[in-house]
């Protein structure tokens, strides 16, 4: 690969900033963004109020827009470097794209709330992070306000997520008596200062640890020595840095800072830039892909329907994984074998798109799709026919039966059912044995129920009644070849279905009654994962 393009890869930085719903990510991207210079202000980045809007809202503004930007990226210039930031949007927007994200992402930021520690969508959007091994950044978050002690946030992590942690820097104090962060390499504390108002740099004033008489005077003599004991049992007690473990994903380089008043967020960009990769290399049928040794190639990781009754059309969205594109050239779509032009492809800078003419390996591109894209599908050159691995299925956690009010309609609405679930939005699984007269749907996120119920009536002409079952929990059978899955026992209330490739699965209305089935059956092996075949 020529030397322009391997340095265009290898200055790209893709990562997915993970949290539980106002930990702060909104505003810790838009302080990330400020430094690029996408902006000028910050507040002014993305739907922010898209999330918190009702759902009759959501709809509205969908329509508006045509197509949702939800769950997109945003890209912008610092320090040489060519920043993707993908976005997993969080509330009543949270849905299986936003696990799928994950899969586009070489690593993940982790935004904690320092007075909630670990929090449940964390969670879950963390077990995807480690089943890809990517390397995983924390930054925990409003410090400026009352926080949890250190030791005891650093605790949670471990404990809840299983991860070892390596403190970068360490907070001084919280609230109130919010004093800064102690570099542990630079051996030097950096002094807290609201810059929330927008200055980009804010000011920065730093005194070395060694300094004790100026320290003393700017945080006060109980303060000091409370950092002094600190630092002796951290670097006593905390696991040692090293790369290697994080890039496997073994080990989380944490950070302080508060977002709000962009504090610690530069600092936390420049370590994060120094410690994460460059666009990693994906396995594919034909063994593994390497960014620059290729020439280009992507996958498909998102789909997104557009809501708007007169434009029928959905965008694919698409990382590209090897070498360069430019929008001349000719692609092929290996799921097909039909050879095209990518239509209209763009970007998405700060909360503007633009339509592309180039990019590389780590940036993420949105195309129109005229009805042949697949989550999961590979795109390359004409010449080339190996495949990505696929994207797994991940577990929906609320489950309804779906009835059609007319049952006239019963092709639109096998129809209806059939096309949405084939674009990832929703999961359908039937009886087993049984057709798609009656489905059950299971959804990532509930707003999915209302956008499906939307969909069928003003797309198919399909009305639905949706009735909440109680399973929350949806297991794959691993070895459905080995099983004898009609004598399966479980507790009474465990449902068997199968999805649409006919592959068997249970429904469990709490984690009991796994544990239990799987003590009554012996051999068993559930996964939380469909897998991508
Ligand atoms: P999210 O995207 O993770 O859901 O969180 P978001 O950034 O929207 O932040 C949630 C709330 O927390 C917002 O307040 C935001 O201003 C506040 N926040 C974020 N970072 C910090 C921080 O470092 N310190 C403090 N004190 N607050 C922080 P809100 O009142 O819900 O929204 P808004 O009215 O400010 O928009």
């Amino acid at each position: 690969m020529p030397n322009d393009i391997n340095s265009e890869i290898n200055r790209r930085r893709t990562f997915a900033i993970i949290s539980h719903p106002d930990a702060g990510k909104t505003t810790l991207t838009e302080k990330l963004l400020l430094y690029g210079g996408a902006i000028n202000l910050a507040g002014s980045v993305k739907g922010k109020a898209t999330a918190r809007h009702a759902v009759s809202d959501w709809m509205e503004i969908e329509k508006q827009r045509g197509i949702s930007v939800t769950s997109s990226v945003l890209q912008f210039e610092y320090d040489g470097f060519c920043i993707n930031i993908l976005d997993t949007p969080g509330h009543q927007d949270f849905s299986e794209d936003t696990y799928r994200t994950l899969m586009a992402a070489d690593s993940a930021v982790m935004v904690i709330d320092a007075a909630k520690g670990v929090e449940p969508q964390t969670r879950k959007l963390f077990k995807v992070c480690v089943m890809r091994h990517i390397p995983i950044f924390t930054f925990i978050n409003k410090m400026d306000r009352d926080a949890n002690d250190t030791f005891d946030l650093l605790d949670d992590i471990e404990k809840e997520l299983g991860i070892a942690t390596c403190p970068v820097n360490w907070p001084i104090g919280s609230g109130k008596n919010f004093k800064g962060v102690y570099d542990r390499t630079g051996r030097a504390v950096n002094l807290y200062y609201d810059t929330q108002k927008g200055t980009k740099e804010g000011e920065t004033h730093i005194i070395g640890l060694d300094d004790a008489d100026a320290l003393r005077a700017e945080i006060g003599d109980a303060a000091y020595q409370k950092l002094v004991d600190e630092i002796e049992l951290l670097d006593g007690a905390s696991a040692e840095f090293d790369l290697d473990t994080v890039r496997a994903g073994n080990l989380t380089p944490v950070f302080f800072g508060s977002a709000l008043t962009n504090f610690g967020v530069e600092i936390f960009l420049k370590h994060f830039l120094e410690m994460t990769t460059t666009p990693l290399a994906r396995k594919s049928d034909a063994g593994i892909i390497d960014p620059t040794e290729h020439d280009f190639s992507a996958f498909v990781f998102k789909i997104q329907a557009n809501m708007n009754k007169a434009h029928r059309d959905r965008l694919a969205f698409m990382r590209i994984c090897s070498g360069r594109y430019d929008a001349q050239m000719e692609v092929k779509h290996v799921q097909s074998g039909k050879v095209m032009r990518l239509s209209q492809p763009q970007t998405i800078m700060a909360d503007d798109r633009k339509i592309l003419t180039e990019a590389y390996a780590g940036d993420i591109i949105g195309v129109f799709d005229p009805g042949i894209f697949s989550i999961g599908d590979t795109i390359a050159c004409p010449k080339d026919e190996f495949r990505y691995e696929g994207i797994p299925t991940f577990a929906p956690e609320h489950f309804a039966r779906v009835r059609q009010l007319d049952t006239m309609k019963r092709k639109q609405f096998v129809k209806g059912v059939t096309q949405i679930a084939q674009e990832g939005a929703i999961q359908i699984f039937k009886e087993i044995g049984s057709g798609l007269e009656e489905v059950i749907v299971g959804v990532v996120g509930v707003l999915q129920f209302d956008v499906l119920k939307y969909r069928l009536e003003n797309e198919y002409n399909v009305e639905i009644k949706l009735e909440p079952l109680p399973y929350e929990y949806i297991r794959w059978i691993q070895n459905y070849n080995e099983v004898d899955v009609p004598r399966l026992t479980g507790t009474s209330d465990m449902k068997k279905v199968s999805d649409l490739k006919d592959r068997p699965l249970l429904l469990f209305v709490n984690e009991w009654s796994i544990g239990m089935t799987m003590e009554r059956n012996e051999g068993l092996v559930l996964s939380e994962f469909g897998s991508a075949e």
